[in-house]
């Protein structure tokens, strides 16, 4: 089973006011409950490894052609945690791209101990973004894509993801519910994020 084919994971972190999400999430390790130390070793792994994916992300958004002069937006912790969350349903050569890609260390670090650290770095920015913050993943699967019960279940435990089912092949029909989320989510300030979704991609 590909899960990539028909998997979209969409992740967003809106920052509303004055707080800052970003890589800096997950700073705050040190106080974190020293008694799991392998956990805290798999944060400040993952941590530094979010750091490495931005700056890379970064370098080649800046190097496109495309957005020479211009600014660029993007939030690299979104986009990190969209490609883990699909790692959780990826295997063999998949997962071990999306890895490397994410700059994470198989050596030191299994898919389990990337979903723990998610997780409490989510819990974390919760506690301290006041609600200035909103964050959203959501994974859109095709009607036809019956995931592993385990894979919604980790999806939903570590990465707080909402799950939804949508027909693929009805383009316009897909894109305005993934529209609405975005729309929800963000309190209407991004209302239209995809146009239509060309099925062939899917
Ligand atoms: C912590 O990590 C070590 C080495 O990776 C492993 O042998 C040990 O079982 C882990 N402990 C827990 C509680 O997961
Ligand atoms: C992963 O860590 C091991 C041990 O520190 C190192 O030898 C290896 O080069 C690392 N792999 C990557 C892709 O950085």
């Amino acid at each position: 089973m590909n899960a990539t084919r028909c998997v979209w994971i969409l992740s967003i972190i809106i920052c509303v006011a004055r707080g800052h999400v970003g890589n800096d999430i997950g700073q705050n390790q040190k106080e974190q409950d020293t008694s799991a130390d392998n956990s805290t070793e798999s944060l400040s792994l993952v941590t530094a490894a979010n750091r490495e994916f931005a700056f890379r992300l970064y370098r080649s958004l800046a190097a496109n052609p495309d957005s020479q002069g211009k600014n660029i937006f993007f939030s690299p912790v979104s986009v990190s945690v969209a490609l883990a969350a699909l790692a959780v349903g990826a295997r063999g050569e998949t997962h071990r791209q999306l890895f490397r890609g994410l700059a994470f260390n198989s050596t030191w670090l299994s898919q389990t101990d990337v979903d723990q650290a998610f997780q409490s770095l989510f819990e974390k920015t919760k506690k301290a973004s006041n609600e200035v913050t909103s964050e959203g993943t959501a994974v859109f699967m095709d009607n036809l894509f019956k995931p592993q019960p385990e894979f919604l279940d980790t999806l939903k435990k570590s990465y707080f993801a909402d799950g939804f089912n949508v027909d693929f092949t009805k383009s316009s029909e897909s894109a305005n519910t993934i529209n609405k989320y975005v729309e929800e989510k963000t309190s209407g300030k991004i209302d239209k994020l995809v146009e239509s979704l060309d099925p062939q991609q899917s």
